[in-house]
């Protein structure tokens, strides 16, 4: 159950709070999530935004704590995924089958494939404005923010922006609102943007200077997921262009591991070399730390530094899961390095090698490949390494 909230006037926070969500489709969840929906009332009454279709039942009983939900006369869906749309279903079978869906074109399309049923969809366009009883609805299309349907409602007397995934953080907690969090908030909305929408930050660079040139007043962003934004909703619009500009800084995560401890060991000394020069470093074993734990450290780094032992001619199974999701996810303007131990034909190094080519990364050279365990000799050579690209990171910085 989850007391509604009034967060402007006659604008309530309606949704639900999934406190046992720790996998959302492969992205960690420790802290779970909320699906965020909106209730604006006035001479007509609209929601924005439902939630995963097993919390509808909830959502309604929200919604009946403020109003009858048949009083509902619309409905806006700023993006399609399930978490937003799978309630849509009993929702409209409660406020009334034939009332509208107002959605992008994408959103039309994706919504009846997502939940295989047809609606009464009104498809706006991207700058268009409705007026629906004494409010004015503007729209902004944000697609492949994450998903080719996304979009941003904006209510401009009022200067909220309902966001939809953007500026969401997957938690959920006993506090609402940036104010009474603080900045504890920022490493989740960190781990959204690195696990949601890094592979897209081109887009977002381009939509934070459209809304700049729209001179919009922000007074509170709501988004999907987590706490809404009304202290001071410029911060978090600020860490949204760091981010999105992937602007290296002075630290470098090293990714590791291991069959028998010949490539802990290679880690252990490329870390200390890497720390010799005064760079800051993260050590991860792959075993220890969820992927998207990891994606949030890259973010920022300037340097990934990957071993990986090699097992029946490929790199290690674990490694392999991370590659992949890192490859997806596009990270840009970091250096590259490989490394790792192997029994008797030891690709590893040349396939990570291969990767980080096809991630567009800068590999700074060719990597340490040791066979069996390593001798003072290797581990001479991991620790040089680390020192080269401490040395390497540290000039293009
Ligand atoms: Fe929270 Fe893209 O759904």
């Amino acid at each position: 159950m989850y007391k509604p909230i009034e967060i402007a006037d006659k604008i309530y926070s309606v949704g639900c709070r999934d406190w046992d969500m720790r996998d959302f489709h492969g992205y960690s969840t420790y802290e779970g999530t909320t699906y965020n929906s909106f209730l604006v009332l006035g001479k007509k009454n609209i929601l924005i935004d439902t939630v995963k279709e097993k919390f509808g039942n909830e959502l309604l009983s929200n919604i009946s704590r403020i109003i009858d939900p048949e009083k509902i006369d619309a409905v806006i869906s700023n993006h399609a995924e399930m978490d937003h749309s799978g309630s849509i279903p009993k929702i409209m079978n409660k406020i009334g089958r034939d009332k509208p869906i107002y959605c992008s074109k994408m959103g039309a399309k994706n919504i009846k494939a997502n939940l295989n049923k047809d609606f009464n969809f009104h498809v706006i366009k991207h700058g268009e404005n409705i007026t629906l009883g004494d409010r004015t609805f503007s729209f902004l299309e944000t697609k492949m923010l994450h998903w080719p349907d996304s979009m941003f409602t904006y209510l401009a007397d009022e200067g909220i922006l309902f966001s939809s995934d953007a500026f969401g953080q997957h938690f959920a907690g006993d506090m609402f609102f940036d104010d009474e969090i603080g900045d504890e908030i920022i490493p989740h909305a960190r781990k959204y943007y690195a696990n949601i929408l890094l592979h897209f930050s081109s887009r977002v660079q381009s939509l934070l200077k459209d809304v700049a040139k729209m001179n919009l007043k922000i007074n509170m962003i709501c988004p999907d997921h987590g706490i809404i934004w009304r202290d001071n909703p410029s911060k978090i619009i600020e860490h949204y262009d760091k981010w999105s500009k992937q602007e290296p800084q002075k630290k470098v995560v090293i990714i590791f591991d291991s069959m028998w401890e010949s490539t802990t060991k290679m880690a252990k000394q490329i870390t200390s070399g890497i720390e010799s020069e005064d760079v800051n470093v993260r050590l991860m074993n792959t075993r220890k730390w969820h992927r998207s734990d990891i994606l949030t450290e890259i973010i920022e780094a300037g340097a990934l530094v990957v071993g990986s032992p090699t097992l029946n001619n490929n790199i290690f199974p674990v490694i392999a899961d991370v590659m992949t999701y890192i490859k997806g996810l596009k990270p840009q303007n970091k250096i590259a390095a490989a490394f790792g131990s192997y029994g008797w034909s030891g690709e590893a190094v040349k396939i990570l090698n291969k990767e980080f080519a096809e991630m567009e990364l800068d590999i700074i050279d060719d990597g340490v490949r040791v066979q069996y365990v390593p001798d003072e000799d290797d581990l001479n050579k991991c620790f040089d390494l680390g020192v080269k690209i401490a040395k390497t990171l540290k000039e293009r910085l």
